[in-house]
C-alpha cells in the first residue's frame, strides 16, 4: 500500500512504533485501505454503516445490529493467554507458548482482510492523566465498522492517546481480523477461531469473531487479561472485573465508595445504574462510576487504595431491563443517545427494539417485528415459544449518557475504595450478605466465588462453578501468583476496605422465588455494611462472616415475608460444611497459593464445626 505513509501522515501520527505496527499488519492482513480514527468521527462512520446496511436505524439517534447469528457471546474455550514463560501457565488461563499461538494467529490473518478498510482505533483505557494511565495506552486494528463505532463508546478514542507517550513503545498492540464468520466451524471440532493475548509481549490477536465480548479489545482483552498481566507484572495494580459506586449520604454528606465482582451476568450493571429505592431516595444516591471493570492501585502519597473505571461506556445486557428494574439503564439508551442494540428484537418500520422483560408482554401486533435473527415474527407458528431477543443481547452507550454518572468519574485521581463486594448468582447456602473484616479471608472468599453453572445445580449435591472473585474468564497468569499480588497491593494500603459476599439471588426451595426483592433494594445490605464498617452497628458474628441483624437492615418499605426475611439472614451449616469440601478441592488445583489463604480456609472449617 504506497500511500500508507501519507494517510500516516494525514492523521498525524507521529509514534513511529505505532507507524510500524500498522504497517506490520496492514501488509500481513492484506487490507485495501488504512483509516485512522479519532471520537470525533462517529458521526460519519454512523452514515457510513447506516448506508451499507450494517447498522439500522432504531428511532432518532439510536442504532441497531445484528451479528452472524454463531457469533454471538464471548468464547471461553477459545481464549488464550500465550506467553514465554510456562510459569505463567494456570487453571483457566488456557496457557499455551507464545512461539506456537503467534505464528498461528498470524497464519489465520494473512490476507484475511483482503478488500476491506482497516481502522486504526488509537485508544486509552483510564481516564487521562491517571496513575495506570502508563499501562492503559493501545491501538486496535479491526476490519469491521461496527467494532469501530463501539470501541469509539467503550474505550476514550483518539491520535493524541498514542502520540504523547513517555515511551513510543508502550501501547497495547491489538488486532482484530473478523474473518469469513460463515466459514469458521464455530462450537465444532474444526473450530477456527483463537483470541489470544500474548501477555508478556502486550499484543493481543483475536480472530474470527466480530461480537463485542471478541471484538472490542481495549474493553475485554486489554483492559481484563493484558490489565491484569501488567499489573502483576509491574507489582502496582489489579485489573478487575468490578463494578464501582459511590454512595452519597445528604444527611451527613459523607460518601462512600464500592467496588465487587459478579459472574458475568450477575446483576454488576444492574447495581451501578441503581436509583435509590423510594424510600431512601432523599437520603441517598448512588453514582456510577463502573459497571464491569475496575483498575485498583495504592496511591504513592495517601498510601490509599484507590479505583478507576477504565471504560468510557456501557455494554450492557438486554434482558429483564425495564422500568421498575433499572430506570437509569432505560434512559442512559433513549433517543438521541447514539446507543447501539446487539441482537435485540427489531421493527425496522417504527424503529422500536424488544426484548424478553422490557414490557411483562412483547408486542401485540407483531406485524413489522424481527426477532433477533432477522426472522419475521408474523411468519412465526403460533406454538414457537423461541425467544425474540437473543439472551445475550445488549446495548451500548456512552457514560456520559447515564443519569446517575458520577461527576467526578472523569477525574485522574480515582476514588477511595472503602469496600470490596463479591456476589454470585446462588439460590441457596449464600446469606443476603455476609461481612468480612480480615484481608487473607476477603481475598480466600472472592477465590472461592461461585454462580450455579445450570439449572441442575439445584438441591444439596450442587456445586458452584467457581469463578474466582469473577475472573475466571479473564485469568491472565497463575491463581496462586495472582492471590498473592492480590494480598500485596490491598495489604499496601494504609486504611484496609472491607469486604463482603453478597447474594440477591436465593430461591425459596419449594416455589423457586426470589427472597430478596433485589435491584433498587440492594442498597439497603450495602448501607449496612458501610455502618459495620464505621462501628455503627455490630452484626452477629459467624463462621463465615459478619450478618446484618434484622433489626440493622433498613427494610422501610421493603416487601418481604418475615419467614423470608429469616433465611436471606442465616446461614446453614450443613450446606457449608459441605461446601467447604468442595472449597479444598478448588484451592487445591492451584500452584503456589499463598499460606494465608489456607490459613483462611482452615480458620473457617474450624469455626463452622465449632458453632454446632
Ligand atoms: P456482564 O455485563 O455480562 O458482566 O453481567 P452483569 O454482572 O453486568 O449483569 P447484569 O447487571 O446485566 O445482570 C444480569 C441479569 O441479572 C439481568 O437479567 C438482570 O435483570 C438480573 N439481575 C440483576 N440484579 C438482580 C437482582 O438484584 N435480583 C434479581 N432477581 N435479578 C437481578
Ligand atoms: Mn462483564
Ligand atoms: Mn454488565
Amino acid at each position: 500500500m504506497a500511500d500508507l505513509e501519507a494517510v500516516l501522515d494525514e492523521a498525524g501520527v507521529t509514534n513511529p512504533k505505532v507507524r510500524e505496527f500498522v504497517k506490520e499488519y496492514a501488509e500481513l492482513t492484506g487490507a485495501e485501505r488504512v483509516e485512522v480514527v479519532n471520537a470525533s468521527d462517529d458521526a460519519r462512520l454512523l452514515e457510513e454503516a447506516v448506508a451499507a446496511g450494517e447498522l439500522e436505524m432504531a428511532g432518532a439517534g439510536r442504532y441497531y445490529s445484528r451479528s452472524y447469528h454463531k457469533d454471538t457471546a464471548r468464547s471461553e474455550e477459545r481464549t488464550i493467554v500465550a506467553t514465554s514463560d510456562e510459569k505463567d501457565r494456570g487453571v483457566y488461563n488456557n496457557w499455551r507458548p507464545a512461539s506456537e499461538m503467534k505464528p498461528m494467529l498470524h497464519d489465520r490473518m494473512r490476507g484475511a482482510s483482503a478488500g476491506k478498510t482497516m481502522y486504526v482505533i488509537p485508544y486509552l483505557m483510564a481516564p487521562a492523566g491517571n496513575a495506570l494511565a502508563p499501562w492503559a495506552a493501545g491501538v486496535e486494528l479491526t476490519d469491521t465498522r461496527t467494532v469501530v463505532l463501539h470501541m469509539i463508546r467503550m474505550a476514550r478514542v483518539g491520535v493524541q492517546f498514542v502520540n504523547d507517550l513517555d515511551d513510543p513503545d508502550s501501547f497495547v498492540r491489538a488486532v482484530h481480523v473478523t474473518g469469513d464468520l460463515e466459514h469458521l466451524g464455530q462450537g465444532t471440532a474444526d473450530d477456527q477461531r483463537y483470541f489470544v493475548t500474548v501477555a508478556d509481549e502486550r499484543t493481543i490477536l483475536h480472530f474470527g469473531s466480530s461480537y463485542g465480548g471478541n471484538a472490542l479489545l481495549g474493553k475485554i482483552a486489554h483492559g481484563l487479561r493484558q490489565g491484569a498481566y501488567d499489573g502483576w507484572a509491574s507489582r502496582k495494580f489489579l485489573a478487575e472485573q468490578y463494578m464501582l459506586i459511590g454512595i452519597h449520604d445528604k444527611e451527613t454528606g459523607k460518601t462512600w465508595h464500592v467496588c465487587g465482582g459478579f459472574p458475568s451476568a450477575s446483576g454488576k450493571t444492574n447495581l451501578a445504574m441503581m436509583a435509590a429505592p423510594d424510600a431512601l431516595g432523599d437520603r441517598y444516591h448512588v453514582s456510577f462510576y463502573g459497571d464491569d471493570i475496575a483498575w485498583l492501585w495504592v496511591d504513592e502519597e495517601s498510601g490509599r487504595l484507590m479505583g478507576m473505571n477504565p471504560e468510557y461506556g456501557v455494554f450492557g445486557v438486554a434482558k429483564d431491563t425495564n422500568e421498575t428494574t433499572n430506570p437509569n439503564a432505560l434512559a442512559s439508551i433513549g433517543e438521541e443517545t447514539r446507543a447501539i442494540f446487539t441482537n435485540v428484537a427489531h421493527n425496522p418500520t417504527t424503529g422500536e427494539v424488544w426484548w424478553e422483560g422490557k414490557t411483562p408482554k412483547p408486542p401485540t401486533d407483531v406485524h413489522g417485528w424481527l426477532d433477533w435473527t432477522g426472522a419475521p415474527l408474523a411468519d412465526r407458528k403460533s406454538d414457537d415459544s423461541a425467544a425474540w431477543a437473543h439472551p445475550n443481547s445488549r446495548f451500548t452507550t456512552t457514560l456520559d449518557n447515564v443519569p446517575n454518572i458520577a461527576s467526578d468519574y472523569d477525574e485522574p485521581v480515582g476514588v477511595p475504595i472503602d469496600a470490596i463486594i463479591f456476589g454470585g448468582r446462588t439460590r441457596d447456602r449464600e446469606p443476603l450478605i455476609r461481612a468480612i473484616t480480615d484481608l487473607a479471608e476477603g481475598v480466600y472468599d472472592g477465590l472461592t466465588l461461585g454462580a450455579e453453572a445450570t439449572f441442575a445445580a439445584e438441591g444439596v449435591d450442587g456445586q458452584l462453578r467457581y469463578d474466582p472473585m469473577s475472573n475466571r474468564p479473564f485469568m491472565a497468569y497463575g491463581e496462586g501468583d495472582y492471590a498473592r499480588h492480590y494480598l500485596d497491593v490491598v495489604g499496601a494500603a494504609t486504611e484496609q476496605p472491607i469486604f463482603a459476599h453478597v447474594n440477591w439471588f436465593q430461591r425459596d426451595p419449594d416455589d423457586g422465588h426470589f427472597l430478596w426483592p433485589g435491584y433498587r433494594d440492594n442498597l439497603r445490605p450495602l448501607l449496612w455494611l458501610l455502618q459495620l464498617k464505621a462501628g455503627e452497628v455490630e452484626g452477629r458474628r459467624t463462621a463465615v462472616g459478619i450478618l446484618p441483624t434484622e433489626e440493622e437492615l433498613n427494610l422501610e418499605g421493603v416487601d418481604i415475608t418475615p419467614h423470608d426475611l429469616e433465611r436471606i439472614l442465616t446461614i446453614d451449616h450443613e450446606r457449608w460444611r459441605q461446601e467447604m469440601g468442595f472449597r479444598e478441592e478448588h484451592l487445591s488445583q492451584f500452584d503456589r497459593m499463598p499460606e494465608e489463604i489456607w490459613e483462611a480456609h482452615r480458620r473457617v472449617a474450624a469455626d463452622l464445626d465449632a458453632e454446632d
